[in-house]
């Protein structure tokens, strides 16, 4: 999405550690127009599939997850929490989601009332990295008997794991910007 690589190379800050930060319209502030420009790409990208349910994981998936809803017919948004305690319960699908990025591990719950083997469920989520935040949420998709349809995200990391581990288990994946190299010294930033 052309508009987007825009966006963040106006927006964007390079950390060291290959940190981007796009506090600005995404992750600290939200660019509510912005984001419904990119709500309405990922309907139209996805537009074959029979979507019923939108899943993403807090904090930061929510606003995507939310616009992007608005562009489907009455599709509910639902978000995996990070819960405190290894909190265990029947009622629960339970997962753990590595973070590579903050060098800690999340319990991840979803309540069995909002995921069901009825559902035809689209991921939406802001960064993808490493990819644990996406195969979490699978593995709690197929933990309910529901179907991927698709996942969404707003800024891949190319030159990290994610994408091709996704893309090869045969997953319909589509990221509105991808990021192949990027440097915090020279502040530079290259798309695929
Ligand atoms: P992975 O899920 O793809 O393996 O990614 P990783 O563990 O590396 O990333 C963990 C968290 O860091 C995720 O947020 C992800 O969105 C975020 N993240 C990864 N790389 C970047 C980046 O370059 N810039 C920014 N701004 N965020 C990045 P999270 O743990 O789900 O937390 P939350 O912020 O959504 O609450
Ligand atoms: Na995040
Ligand atoms: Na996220």
């Amino acid at each position: 999405m052309k508009a987007l690589e825009e966006k963040i190379i106006r927006e964007g800050i390079v950390k060291k550690g290959n940190i981007l930060k796009v506090d600005s319209f995404l992750n600290h502030q939200i660019d509510v127009a912005f984001l419904d420009e990119m709500g309405k790409e990922f309907q139209t990208l996805f537009q074959k599939h029979p979507i019923n349910k939108i899943l993403t994981i807090e904090a930061s998936g929510i606003g995507v997850a939310v616009m992007t809803a608005r562009h489907f017919q009455n599709v509910p948004v639902v978000f995996a929490k990070k819960s405190k305690s290894s909190n265990i319960s029947d009622e629960l699908y339970h997962t753990t989601v590595e973070s590579f990025t903050h060098q800690n591990t999340n319990d991840v719950v979803i309540s069995k009332q909002y995921l069901n083997e009825n559902d035809h469920v689209l991921i939406i989520d802001d960064f993808l990295a490493n990819g644990c935040a996406v195969l979490g949420l699978i593995d709690l998709i197929h933990q309910a008997g529901a179907t991927v349809e698709g996942i969404g995200i707003v800024i891949e990391k190319g030159y990290q794991s994610g994408g091709k581990k996704i893309r090869e288990l045969g997953y319909h994946l589509e990221s509105l910007a991808i990021i192949d190299h990027m440097d915090d010294i020279k502040g530079e930033i290259v798309f695929r």
